[in-house]
């Protein structure tokens, strides 16, 4: 190659420091060099997570659901695979319709290519099991319409996600940059990091008095997912406000916390309306707001509810699906603990 033309090419080549979380010059179809080599290593972990539902049988789940469940138990946990059901649908739009065309480095919409696969699997594990408890499926996926509290998330959401909807935004106006990081902020934070974080939290308590063990399975599964997404989405978060010298209003911030807490309140009203055996309205929003000051604090931001506490330890360790388990043996050793939970 004559030296001109080399010279040239060397000119053009994307460099790192090109890159942006969004508003970047570089090449977005060039991968490295990596500016953000941690979205790359969220990559590989998610892929070492992968699973179907499929693989964990579901059968005692049915006698479970058919015989052992009461009626109160079954109120919640009907209405736990509603709300989430239709939530990891929203998740899914988001990632893939609003974020990740707005970002402008390769290696952080790779991750979220992953994201988006994974909130369709999460759709299917739904999906499989509402089907193989013979739910009535119109009437499970239709409920979020008709139940106020279930809607009322659904809805908080939905404004959020439409805000940052509309293709080509213009993200170097800084009130609809601050408008997107609270988006973000929004779904990372509160929408994985608490309401899906804790929103499995029911079926756990029926999972830990051997009930519903395959669903409450087939959820480790997710939450593992979601701890990920959540870490991934506030290191996004927290490097874009660096690159674009941005601050949140904190009194928006705290609306967000507040307006989700309201929302998470109700909810847990309606599906907790009798409590069950060790678990209640009032443990699953005090741990809400236990989460979300954890949240805010890996945000480096203050937390919204001091003296929350942490009413239910053994949340967390739901998360850190370990291979010394005893189910799914030969599955679950091929799967990498710690590197992709350390964002928990
Ligand atoms: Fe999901
Ligand atoms: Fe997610």
């Amino acid at each position: 190659m004559p030296l001109s033309s080399k010279a040239d090419s060397q000119q053009q080549a994307t460099r790192a420091e090109d890159k942006r979380v969004v508003n970047g010059r570089g090449d977005i179809n060039q991968l490295a060099p990596f500016r953000y080599p941690w979205a790359w290593e969220c990559f590989l972990s998610a892929n070492r997570n992968h699973w179907t539902p499929l693989e964990i049988s579901m059968s005692d789940d049915v006698h479970d659901y058919q015989q052992r469940l009461t009626e109160t138990e079954r109120h919640v946990f009907e209405n736990v695979l509603a709300y989430l059901t239709t939530s990891d649908i929203l998740a899914m739009r988001n990632i893939g319709l609003a974020v990740m065309e707005k970002m402008t480095a390769p290696e952080l919409q790779i991750y979220q290519a992953r994201q988006v696969y994974e909130e369709a699997l999460h759709t299917w594990t739904y999906q499989h099991c509402i089907e193989t408890l013979g739910l009535d499926q119109q009437e499970i996926y239709n409920r979020y319409r008709v139940v106020p509290e279930i809607h009322a998330k659904i809805a908080l959401a939905n404004k959020r996600l439409e805000r940052i909807l509309a293709p080509g935004l213009d993200l170097t106006n800084r009130d609809t940059l601050h408008e997107f990081a609270l988006a973000y902020l929004f779904f990372a934070a509160v929408f994985e990091g608490c309401w899906f974080y804790n929103g499995f939290t029911p079926v756990f308590a029926l999972q830990r008095r051997g009930l519903m063990k395959a669903t409450a399975q087939q959820f480790q599964y997710i939450m593992r997912d979601e701890v990920l997404h959540c870490g991934f989405g506030i290191r996004v978060i927290r490097q874009l406000l660096e690159e674009e010298n941005l601050q949140l209003d904190p009194r928006a911030v705290q609306e967000i916390w507040e307006e989700a807490d309201a929302a998470e309140t109700a909810y847990a009203g309606y599906i907790l309306r009798e409590p069950i055996l060790g678990y209640s309205a009032d443990l699953h929003c005090a741990q809400f707001r236990h989460i979300a000051n954890r949240r805010a604090g890996q945000l480096g931001m203050p937390g919204p509810f001091p003296g929350a506490e942490n009413v239910l330890p053994w949340l967390d360790e739901q998360a850190n699906l370990r291979k010394e388990k005893n189910f799914f043996e030969t599955r679950v050793t091929e799967y990498q603990a710690g590197g992709a939970l350390d964002w928990n």
